[in-house]
Formats: C-alpha cells, structure tokens, sequence
C-alpha cells in the first residue's frame, strides 16, 4: 500500500511539472503586491509566501516578558489604554520557545542565499533563541550579537540597570550575504586634526598625516541610539514601537535599493517606514488589528 502511494506521488511530480517549478515559483512571487501590510498570524501567512522572497527579514517578538502590553488610547481626550498583545507564556519557556521555533524556520526557507535574519530580543529568552538559531542556520551562520544600549530612567539598587537589548544576526549562508559596512560617531584618538581644505581628520605621525575617513570609524556591534520618549515625535501609540534609526541602520547594512524586507511582527511597522524611506519594498504582518492600522497609516503618512 505504502509503495503504491510513493508511486503515485512519483507520478504525480512529473518531470515536466518539476522542469516547470522555478517558472512557478516566480509566478507565485509575483502573485503577491509589493508593500503588503497583512493582518493575521504570522505563521500561516508566511506559510503562503514562496521560497526566498525576503532579502533581509528583521523580528522583535514578545520578549518573553511574561506581561500584558497596553496602546495608548485612541481618542486622546481619554486617558484609557487598549490591551495591545499579551506576552504570557504558560508553561513557561518551552511554550514560548515551541511559539517562536516554527516561525523561525520559515524565515530561513524565506531568505535567498544572500539574506540576512536580524532577531531582537531582551536579556529573558536571547540566550535560549541563539541555541535554536544555531540549530536552524547552522552555527557558520551566526554574523553578530548587537548590543543596542539605551538610557531609560529607572535605576536598580539590587543589580546592574538592564538597559540593552540583545540583536541576533545570522546569514542564510555566510559569505554570500549582503553586508554593507556603516561608519558613524567619532574617533577616539588623541591627538586628531582637521584638513584646513578638505576638513578630513588626520594625525600626524613620523612618516606625515595619517588621514582618517571623514564618515567616522567602523561601527562595531554595540549600538548607542536614543530609545523614543514618551514625548517623541515619532511615537504612535503602540507601547513597543522601536525607533527609526534601529531599523534604518539595520536596512543599510543588510539590503540594497529595491530589495524586499520583511518583518513578521511588525507591530507599528517601524520596518517597513524604514523600508520605504531607503526605497525598499516591504512585506510587513501582525496579529493585531490596531497595530496594523497604525503602520499602515505611518505608511500613508510616510507619502
Ligand atoms: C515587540 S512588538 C513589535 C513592535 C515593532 N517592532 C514596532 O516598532 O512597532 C511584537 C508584535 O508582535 C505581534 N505578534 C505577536 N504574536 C504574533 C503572531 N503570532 N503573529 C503576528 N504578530 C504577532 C504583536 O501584536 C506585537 O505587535
């Protein structure tokens, strides 16, 4: 009975469907619009999209946080807020890793060779999402663990502030992806001057100028960026919304000029106007209607 079956499943896949699978894939590629905002469960969602179409995907999940996340009220005249998602776990990490492992593995069918995954996250599940990464991508795979350092109020009297998240970066396949360097900030040197014409540092050494590059030095994988204040112009409402200049270093790094970025929990969509400033296209999903309202209409606004 099992043969029968295989062979049926043989002759269903015939050779000339097979010879026809790449025209079919592109086909379904192009079957989805460019700049999509979906709402819905990420997983069935990215289930529907094909093999390798997203250049560089970029997820901050529920950390793990074990809280209900509340929005900010709609109508400004009311001080209420709206649960936004919960991000409570029973039955502890393996729920939550058992959530995440699935959609993990989608992102790596969804990436080209040259594609590039950046997962955010906080000091409660990096550690165990690593391991799972590792597994998924293969260790050879692992670019970075990016340290975004921020000052929030609040201090901690019983330990040292928690005032990171934690960004994990892995290729699809290391070597062949995407990467473009960024400089930024100053040089710690002693001892720098500036080109009278051409304003460029240098140092003087016993051999002459030492010229350093006008942009700033290499940035390493400790990133200093504002977190966005209650009070910010960019704050929409959405209690998780992570600042543009996250998103717009991450963009600059890992894609190119129309390439197709992708973020599964894209929340207020902080991505995907990010996307859209550095003429990216963008496939953009949350579970939330509210969320997806509210990146759709940055988008809107984004012109
Ligand atoms: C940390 S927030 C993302 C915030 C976003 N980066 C921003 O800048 O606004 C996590 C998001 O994941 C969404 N989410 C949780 N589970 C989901 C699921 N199964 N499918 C799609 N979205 C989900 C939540 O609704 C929430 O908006």
């Amino acid at each position: 009975m099992a043969v029968t079956k295989k062979k049926q499943a043989l002759q269903k896949s015939s050779p000339s469907k097979r010879k026809n699978a790449p025209e079919r894939k592109a086909r379904a590629k192009s079957a989805i619009a460019d700049n999509t905002i979906a709402c819905g469960d990420n997983l069935d969602l990215m289930q529907q999209l094909p093999d390798g179409y997203c250049d560089l995907i970029y997820i901050d999940p529920p950390f793990f946080s074990n809280t209900t996340r509340t929005a900010a009220a709609r109508d400004k005249t009311k001080k209420k807020t709206a649960n936004a998602y919960t991000d409570n776990w029973t039955g502890g990490i393996k729920t939550y890793l058992a959530f995440l492992q699935p959609r993990l593995v989608e992102c790596h069918r969804l990436l080209p060779g040259s594609g590039t995954l950046y997962v955010q996250l906080d000091y409660r599940a990096a550690h165990y999402v690593r391991v799972l990464l590792d597994t998924i991508f293969g260790d050879r795979n692992f670019l970075n663990e990016i340290i975004w350092h921020y000052r929030t109020g609040g201090a901690a009297k019983r330990w040292f502030a928690r005032k990171h998240d934690t960004i994990l970066v892995y290729a699809k396949s290391s070597g062949k992806h995407t990467f473009h360097p960024q400089r930024g900030g100053t040089f710690r040197t002693d001892g720098l001057n500036y080109d009278e014409e051409t304003g460029r540092p240098y140092k003087t050494t016993k051999k002459g100028r030492l010229y350093f590059d006008p942009d700033g030095p290499l940035i390493s994988d400790v990133w200093d960026i504002p977190f966005l204040s209650t009070v910010a112009r960019e704050r929409c409402g959405w209690p998780t919304q992570k600042p543009l200049a996250l998103l717009d270093r991450i963009l600059a790094a890992s894609s190119n000029p129309g390439d197709l970025v992708a973020d599964f929990f894209c929340g207020s969509g902080t991505t995907l106007v990010a996307a859209h400033q550095q003429q990216r296209r963008y496939y953009g999903c949350d579970a939330s209607k509210e969320a997806v309202r509210l990146a759709r209409k940055r988008l809107r606004d984004a012109g």
